[in-house]
């Protein structure tokens, strides 16, 4: 196994190569599109799926195409989630935010695109290797696809919408609803995919199931913290967004100290369920700890 940086720079070697080319009178999709995908990021997704192949015992070559295409839908979801219809943010991986450069209906598209091409490369992928070695690939693209449709991400996105403004009705179950869909369901779907091209048989995929949820869960719980604890500068986004537009986070119900509580339960949990695995499984534990201390 690599480290985290060494995962992410092998990653943002091939990010920008998947995107596509385009005709000439559809240039600006193209650089809107390169624009949020090269403006920086943590690439933490594409860098648990190679790592989940790895861990495996699969090679991160057969990976990097998905790894690709999950950072492509992350990175629509984020230029989506930022428009002025839904979380209205004009910075975001410390740059203006997609639309404030192309506009909301051009970065409608960017996102759009990001996500179609993400297709467009699995089924490249797919449609290009042996017949007895698709069937893992299938399962990759289908655990991708799922995790941000309308029972993944997507979800997630809509009942964080429509909690806002929910106050008292709001209830403690709507936000775990929503943290674990508009965030782990990703974050999930990234380790998952990512066994699945690496071989994993079921025990190792029922662990890292129980481990990704409860790192998705903290992660979306750091992010509420960062929203009210970190600086524009570390975290590359508006501070104190969430209680402008009103949201329900974990902040807003708990208060930052039961906050900060939940995120270190979370984290706790998302170690000890690498306990049921046999292999070498040091990165996913520092990768835990490190993400319950991160301010960016
Ligand atoms: C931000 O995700 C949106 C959430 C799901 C919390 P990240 O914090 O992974 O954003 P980048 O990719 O590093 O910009
Ligand atoms: C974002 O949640 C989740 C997705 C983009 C799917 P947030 O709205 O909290 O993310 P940030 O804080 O804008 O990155
Ligand atoms: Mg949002
Ligand atoms: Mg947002
Ligand atoms: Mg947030």
């Amino acid at each position: 196994m690599r480290t985290f940086d060494e995962y992410r720079i092998l990653v943002e070697k091939r990010l920008p190569a998947m995107v596509p080319a385009v005709l000439y009178h559809a240039r600006t999709i193209h650089d809107s599109m390169l624009y949020s995908l090269t403006a920086g990021g943590k690439r933490l997704r594409p860098v648990m799926m190679l790592a989940a192949c790895e861990l495996a015992g699969g090679d991160i070559q057969v990976a990097m195409p998905y790894a690709c295409a999950i950072e492509f839908i992350h990175t629509y979801s984020l230029v989506h989630d930022d428009l002025p219809a839904m979380d209205d943010d004009e910075l975001r991986r410390g740059k203006p935010t997609n639309h404030m450069i192309y506009g909301a209906g051009m970065a409608t598209l960017a996102g759009d695109g990001l996500l179609n091409s993400a297709f467009e490369v699995m089924i490249n992928d797919i449609s290009g290797c042996p017949a007895d070695m698709m069937k893992s690939r299938i399962l990759a693209a289908k655990t991708i696809v799922e995790g941000s449709g309308v029972n993944g991400m997507i979800a997630g996105q809509v009942a964080d919408i429509e909690a806002e403004n929910a106050g008292e009705t709001a209830s403690e179950e709507l936000l775990e609803f929503i943290h674990l869909n508009k965030t782990a369901a990703l974050i999930k779907a990234s380790i998952k995919a990512g066994l699945y091209l690496g071989g994993a048989g079921p025990e190792l995929h029922k662990a890292m199931d129980e481990y990704s949820s409860q790192l998705g869960l903290a992660f979306q719980i750091a992010d509420d913290i960062l929203d009210v604890t970190g600086t524009t500068e570390e975290i590359g986004k508006p501070v104190g967004s969430d209680e402008a537009a009103n949201k329900l986070t974990f902040v807003s119900v708990y208060g930052l100290d039961e906050a900060r509580k939940k995120l270190h339960e979370h984290s706790q949990l998302a170690i000890k369920a690498l306990d049921e695995i046999d292999g070498d499984t040091e990165f996913f534990r520092k990768l835990a700890e490190k993400l319950e201390k991160r301010s960016k």
